[in-house]
């Protein structure tokens, strides 16, 4: 009992300098329970952000290949596509010139269920010929069908007058290019 006494005696000068009450004390732990709630669901939020920006990011990833020179395509007329294969043997890709000249090149497989994509020169977009999907020639965008997302883009640089492939980036669901 001397101890408390001597504690309180000790404290007695702090205590009239900044009073408080036990009521009083309550509201702050109930404003720093707010304050707490607050500061989690921040921290919730924000880690929910930066997983679902991470997702999209991965769902676009995009894939840092060897070069390969796309025979055929520096004869290419606009508004045609020829076929080839990118990153391997096995992957078949198609490259379009669309009527602007330009060359898109993109996985040849559906999104919907990989049936090989083609070129139609009357329709100018890329068509599915199993369940009558369609893609944007210029984006590889879904125009209109059941695929899911957008083709897998082939990047392709032009190089001294030869058309390379350079990469591969795969489209996020959705209609996303
Ligand atoms: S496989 Fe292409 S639309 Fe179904």
């Amino acid at each position: 009992m001397a101890d408390e006494n001597d504690v309180r005696a000790a404290t007695a000068p702090y205590q009239a300098e900044f009073p408080y009450e036990r009521d009083e004390e309550a509201q702050v732990t109930r404003r720093e329970f707010c304050n707490f709630l607050g500061l989690t669901s921040a921290a919730l939020f924000a880690g929910a952000a930066g997983f679902a920006t991470k997702a999209a990011l991965d769902a676009r990833a995009s894939e840092s290949l060897p070069a390969a020179h796309i025979e055929g395509a520096e004869t290419l007329a606009p508004n045609s596509s020829l076929n080839f294969h990118y990153p391997g043997e096995r992957d078949s890709a198609i490259l379009v010139r669309t009527a602007d000249g330009a060359y898109h090149a993109y996985g040849q497989k559906c999104t919907h269920l990989s049936c090989p994509v083609y070129y139609s020169r009357d329709h100018r977009r890329l068509e599915c010929p199993c369940h009558e999907g369609a893609f944007d020639a210029g984006t590889g965008n879904v125009l209109y069908g059941p695929p899911p997302r957008a083709l897998d883009t082939i990047e392709v640089e032009v190089r001294e007058g030869q058309v390379w492939a350079t990469g591969r980036t795969a489209a996020r669901p959705g209609n996303g290019g």
